[in-house]
C-alpha cells in the first residue's frame, strides 16, 4: 500500500531533506572527500553532522548494519561499508548514501564525488556520473499526478540506454516516509504505463544505479558491499521527492 502523506508529514520530510542535503553540501565545502581520507572518517563526519541537526540515521541498526552512511568506491555500487582501512586516492569515484529521519520522517539521498582535481578526472568517468544524474532527473520529471509508477522507471531506463550503460537491477528506488523503505518498489527499468497511478502526497526515493559494463552484482564477504561483477565503474545518485499537483518537488535539494 502506498501511503499518501498529509501536510504535517510532508513538512517533516521537507525538513529532513533540507537538513540532510546540508550535510552533503558540507562534504563538498569542507573538502571532506579527499585523497588520504578513509571512508570510516567520512562516516564519522556524517555521524557528527546528523547529531548536530537532530537527524536520526536509518541505516544504523538496520538488519545489523553498524554505520550512519554507505560509502561505495569505484566498482562498489551501493552499500559500501565505511572503514578506517578504506582510504581514498586521487581519481576515485565515491558514492555517499545517507538515510535519516527528522521527527520520525525520513529523507534518503546519495551523491557521487570524485577525489582530487576535477580537471584530472577521466572524461568517461564524468560522463557516467552525468548520465546517472540525468536519468534521475528524467525519472523525477515524470513523477506527477495522473502518470503511472512505471513511467518513472521507463524514463530512467531510456536515459541510461541512450548512453549504453549497464542498469543495476538488483536494487531499486522505493517509497519513503516514517520508514526508510515503503511501498512501492521503483525499479530503474521497465515499460511505461504500468502500475499504480501517481497521486499528490506520495513520497519516493528514486535512485538509479548504473555501470560502465555489466549490470551483474556481487556482494562482498562483509554481507553488504555490492560491487559490479566485472569490476566496472558504477555511479549512484538518489533524491527524495514528494508528488504535488504541480509535479514532483525534490526534498533533498535546496
Ligand atoms: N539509502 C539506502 C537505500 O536507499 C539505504 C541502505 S542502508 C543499509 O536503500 F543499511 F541498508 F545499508
Ligand atoms: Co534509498
Amino acid at each position: 500500500m502506498i501511503v499518501i502523506k498529509n501536510k504535517q508529514a510532508i513538512n517533516k520530510m521537507k525538513q529532513a531533506g533540507k537538513l540532510l542535503s546540508e550535510i552533503f553540501d558540507l562534504l563538498n565545502k569542507n573538502k571532506i572527500i579527499s585523497a588520504g581520507v578513509s571512508t570510516g572518517e567520512i562516516n564519522d563526519f556524517i555521524a557528527k553532522e546528523l547529531l548536530n541537526r537532530s537527524l536520526v540515521s536509518q541505516s544504523l541498526g538496520y538488519r545489523g548494519y553498524r554505520h550512519v552512511s554507505c560509502i561505495s568506491i569505484n566498482d562498489e555500487i551501493v552499500h559500501g561499508v565505511p572503514s578506517n582501512s578504506k582510504v581514498l586516492k586521487d581519481g576515485d569515484l565515491v558514492k555517499v548514501d545517507v538515510c535519516a529521519a527528522y521527527r520520525n520522517y525520513c529523507a534518503d539521498m546519495a551523491r557521487c564525488f570524485f577525489v582530487g582535481d576535477n580537471k584530472k578526472i577521466n572524461i568517461a568517468h564524468k560522463k557516467l556520473v552525468s548520465v546517472a544524474k540525468e536519468s534521475l532527473d528524467a525519472g523525477i520529471k515524470v513523477a506527477k499526478p495522473g502518470n503511472r509508477l512505471s513511467d518513472i522507471s521507463a524514463a530512467i531506463e531510456s536515459k541510461i540506454n541512450e548512453n549504453n550503460y549497464g542498469i543495476v537491477k538488483d536494487f531499486a528506488g522505493h517509497g519513503i516516509g516514517k520508514s526508510m523503505h515503503e511501498d512501492p518498489e521503483i525499479p530503474n527499468y521497465g515499460e511505461a504505463g504500468k502500475g499504480p497511478i501517481l497521486r499528490a502526497g506520495m513520497t519516493f526515493a528514486i535512485e538509479p544505479m548504473i555501470t560502465m559494463g555489466s549490470d551483474k552484482v556481487l556482494i562482498d564477504n562483509d554481507g553488504w558491499t555490492a560491487r559490479t561483477k566485472d569490476n566496472s565503474l558504477a555511479a549512484h545518485v538518489e533524491d527524495t521527492i514528494v508528488i504535488t499537483e504541480q509535479g514532483a518537488k525534490i526534498l533533498t535539494r535546496y
